[in-house]
């Protein structure tokens, strides 16, 4: 973008622009930034930890402010539970963060904020749980939503930063590829609009994410999401080494299915189901006997969002029915 114009004065005529639902966004109250990792640098920063621990089962980009900031980090590792294996002491300046796993984690947050003061949650997987009160808490909007990037940060500090405006329609071309060409066609541009949004500065959420956020029926997506998968629940519960608790489901971010085979991603992919791995980096990150590393390669996040309904679930299992 070459040139803002940023005269208080509306236009008016002139030609339209891309019409979107105008409604509010799910978090009014919280902070409105451009990416969740820049969200976790804002609270490091307001907050002055000087180190963190870390789970090994976590996205690297969550790296990206660590260095910036020149804090150390520490890895700790998680059960079978996706609990946090709590075998170190957080100090007064140091901070521990833990990961809302798909959105089905809740009941350990409370828990853990019980028990620590310097707890960071990252709900970059669990954008409809809501924060605990003045626990710092941030949300990635891309994961949930059709948007280019945008993030919620929910904290306690009264620390504000100063910040400049986001742009992110240079970032945008995934999102409507999808829609003309359909979605392998859109995928390279997914791919390097990813890309761009490493190691830029901490900056306010942009216009256009906010807009679309704010077009967006939220109670519509949280209930396809847990009425799917439920779906997928009711089926796969019998084949499902990931135990969790399915009563308090609140509008998850995928189904995670944990099975010994590894082949079952490929054939799915055949099909055109498409099951992103969490996280590739944690290969790099940790050794063959560990369970971080197990869940890597094992841990298939099936689609339940709000794009679907139960024809489209049951034309998962029926591929899953073959390979089980
Ligand atoms: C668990 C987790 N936390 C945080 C992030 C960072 O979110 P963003 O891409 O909005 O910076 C990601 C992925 O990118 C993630 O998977």
């Amino acid at each position: 973008m070459k040139q803002i114009y940023s005269s208080k004065m509306k236009p008016l005529g002139g030609y339209l622009e891309l019409q979107l639902e105008k409604g509010q966004d799910y978090y009014p109250l919280l902070l409105k930034l451009n990416t969740g990792r820049n969200a976790f640098e804002y609270i490091l920063k307001v907050k002055r930890y000087t180190s963190i621990y870390l789970p090994y089962f976590t996205c690297e980009v969550l790296l990206e402010p660590l260095r910036k900031l020149g804090i150390q980090y520490q890895f700790y590792t998680i059960n079978e539970k996706m609990d946090p294996v709590l075998d170190f002491e957080v100090g007064p300046t140091e901070c521990f963060l833990y990961t809302n796993y798909f959105g089905l984690k809740q009941d350990t947050i409370l828990r853990l904020s019980k028990q620590f003061k310097n707890l960071i949650v990252d709900n970059s997987q669990a954008f409809f749980s809501e924060p605990v009160d003045g626990l710092d808490t941030f949300y990635s909007c891309r994961k949930f939503f059709g948007v280019p990037d945008g993030a919620y940060l929910n904290t306690d500090s009264l620390v504000r930063l100063k910040l400049e405006r986001d742009l992110s329609c240079d970032r945008f071309s995934h999102l409507i590829k999808n829609i003309d060409v359909g979605i392998e066609n859109g995928y390279q541009d997914y791919i390097e609009n990813n890309i761009v949004l490493s190691n830029n500065p901490i900056k306010k959420m942009s216009a256009l994410s906010h807009r679309i956020l704010s077009g967006i029926d939220y109670k519509e997506c949280k209930y396809r999401r847990n009425s799917n998968f439920m779906y997928l629940h009711d089926f796969l519960v019998n084949y499902n080494d990931y135990a969790f608790d399915a009563s308090s489901v609140n509008g998850p971010m995928a189904y995670p299915l944990l099975i010994s085979s590894t082949l079952v991603r490929k054939k799915l992919l055949e099909k055109r189901i498409y099951v992103a791995t969490y996280w590739p980096n944690v290969l790099d990150w940790t050794t063959k006997k560990m369970y971080e590393n197990y869940l890597t390669t094992h841990l298939l996040a099936l689609p339940i969002d709000h794009r679907y309904t139960h024809a489209d679930m049951k034309r998962i299992l029926n591929v899953l029915k073959q390979l089980l």
